[in-house]
Parts: structure tokens; C-alpha cells; sequence
């Protein structure tokens, strides 16, 4: 609430509408953006419409934060075991026109979304290790599910995005391998095997229900692999993912990872550090 009001004083402070609209262009923080897309909504009083953002920013970060980064605690331990996929992104990531500064590559939005491999391997990684990898819902009424199965009035409804990222039905018989090629296509989707423009080529969301699917689907999907993305590039183009972490290289690994299970699929202890 104090950072909303300071923020709603520097945004008063400014005398005429053209500095009004200037410091809000200037801050692109989420709070300022979701402050001007809200400046149009009519609220009771100030005290709502500071509890309408508080609460918005609130479970954006909360939605935002951990899921990520489980999702990059994963991607590592993945990658650190997988040094021909690791090559792969390493090699997409040096051909990128990233701009450089002295200490680091920084990737734009574009070149970001340029990153198709890179994409496949965040993608692949989560349907194996989902962030969120049961999800629930409360039925108000009784329903017949597209099957045939009854559910009653007020039953929990629950799907497992982890159950069913390693189910053979649905991913087929190499579905516990960790092969982002599957999710790579060529250019045009013709199923040519023309190899010359090989990019990203999404599952049907209901397949792969790592963010949810339908009406209330993650609305932090598209900012989360600009997260995930820019930081995988930049740590990989600096760093070596080195083996000697506990990745799952060997199948006994991959059959018993360091699970701990909260809302969020964490690891045990975190990724180990050298
Ligand atoms: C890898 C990262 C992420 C995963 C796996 C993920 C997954 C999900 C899932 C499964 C839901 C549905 C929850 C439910 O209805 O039961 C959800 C909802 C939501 N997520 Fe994410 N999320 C991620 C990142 C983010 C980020 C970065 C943001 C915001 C910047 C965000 C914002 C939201 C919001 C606002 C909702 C609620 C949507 C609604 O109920 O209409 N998420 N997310």
C-alpha cells in the first residue's frame, strides 16, 4: 500500500496532463502499468482502488515467483545431464543478434522469441517436471465428464499435469526421456522434414496443461518464458552447466528425482552448488 500510494504522490505531483502522462510512461514497472490500464475503471472510493492493485500485484508475484523458478531449478538439473541439448541452446544462443555489454549478453523481447530451441528445452523440461503439477477445482453442481464419469455436487475435480506429462497414452512410449526435438517442427508444419527452418511448434493446450487450460489459463504464460528465456540465456552464456551437479543423466535419477512437493514440484535443498 505505501509503495502504491508514493507511486499515486510522484504521479499527482506531475502539474499538467502531458507530465501526468510522461511519468507514467517513464516507469514500466508492473505496478505503473497496471495503474494506467485501470485509470479508465470506476471505483467506489481511493481506498478500493488501491485494494483493487495491491491485490492484483499481489498475486501476480505470488504466481510469478516460485513458479519460475522451479521451473529454472529443473531446466538445470535437466540441462546439466543432457550436454547435446546443452550444446544445442549454446549454439542457437551464439547465432542470436544479442545486444552486449561489457559483462553480459542481453537478449530483447525479439531475439528472445528467435530462441526456438531454447523455448522447446524450457517447454520440455516442464512437461517432465511441471511447476504446478496438481491442480484442483470444486464443482458447484453434478456434471458428466466427456468420458462418461459421474462427478458429483461439490466434489473436488483434480488433474495432475505431472501424471499426465508422463503418460505414454498421451506422450507416448519414449515420454520419460527428456527430448526437446519433440516439440521442434519444420518452418512451414507440412511434415516435409524440411530441416532448413526448424522451429518451436506448440501442443494442444490441453495436452499439456502445465499453465492450465481454457477461461482461466495462467495469464503470466507469455511473461514467464520472457523470464525464464532471458534467464537461462544469460546464465548459459556465461556459464558452464556442469554434470557434476546431481542431474538426471542416469535412469535411477530420472526414476527418483529430489521431489519435494508443497504446492510448487521444488527440489530438495535446491540445485546443488559447487
Ligand atoms: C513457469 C511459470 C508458471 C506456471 C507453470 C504457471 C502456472 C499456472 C497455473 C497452472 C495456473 C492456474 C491456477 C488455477 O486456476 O488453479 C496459473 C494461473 C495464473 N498465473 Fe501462472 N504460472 C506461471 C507463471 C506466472 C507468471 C510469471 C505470472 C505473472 C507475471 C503468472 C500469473 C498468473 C495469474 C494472474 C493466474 C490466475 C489466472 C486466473 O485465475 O484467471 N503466472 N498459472
Amino acid at each position: 500500500m505505501d509503495i502504491i500510494i508514493s507511486k499515486e504522490e510522484r504521479i499527482g505531483s506531475a502539474a499538467t496532463e502531458r507530465e501526468n502522462s510522461d511519468e507514467m510512461g517513464r516507469d514500466r514497472d508492473l505496478l505503473s502499468r497496471f495503474m494506467s490500464s485501470s485509470a479508465d475503471l470506476e471505483f467506489r472510493d481511493r481506498e478500493a482502488e488501491r485494494k483493487f492493485l495491491r491485490d492484483i500485484i499481489i498475486s501476480f508475484v505470488l504466481a510469478g515467483k516460485d513458479s519460475t523458478s522451479t521451473a529454472l531449478t529443473w531446466f538445470f538439473w535437466l540441462i546439466a545431464a543432457h550436454p547435446s541439448c546443452e550444446r544445442e541452446i549454446l549454439k542457437e544462443i551464439s547465432s542470436a543478434p544479442a545486444s552486449t555489454t561489457s559483462e553480459v549478453k542481453i537478449f530483447s523481447y525479439d531475439e528472445l522469441k528467435s530462441l526456438h530451441y531454447l523455448h522447446a528445452a524450457v517447454t520440455e523440461s516442464m512437461r517432465l517436471f511441471p511447476p504446478v503439477p496438481i491442480n484442483s477445482r470444486l464443482t458447484v453442481d453434478e456434471d458428466v465428464l466427456p468420458d462418461g464419469t459421474r462427478v458429483g455436487k461439490r466434489w473436488f475435480a483434480d488433474y495432475s499435469a505431472y501424471a499426465m506429462g508422463r503418460s505414454e497414452k498421451v506422450w507416448g512410449p519414449d515420454c520419460r526421456e527428456f527430448k526437446p526435438e519433440r516439440w521442434m517442427g519444420d518452418g512451414d508444419g507440412d511434415g516435409d522434414g524440411d530441416h532448413q527452418n526448424v522451429r518451436f511448434r506448440p501442443s494442444d493446450q490441453w495436452k499439456y496443461p502445465v499453465f492450465h487450460s481454457g477461461p482461466r489459463m495462467c495469464l503470466g504464460k507469455e511473461m514467464a518464458y520472457v523470464q525464464m528465456k532471458s534467464v537461462a540465456a544469460a546464465v548459459m552464456a556465461e556459464s558452464e552447466v556442469l554434470p557434476a551437479v546431481d542431474g538426471g543423466e542416469s535412469a535411477r535419477r530420472m526414476a527418483d528425482p529430489p521431489y519435494t512437493l508443497s504446492w510448487l514440484l521444488k527440489m530438495r535443498g535446491g540445485l546443488p552448488d559447487l
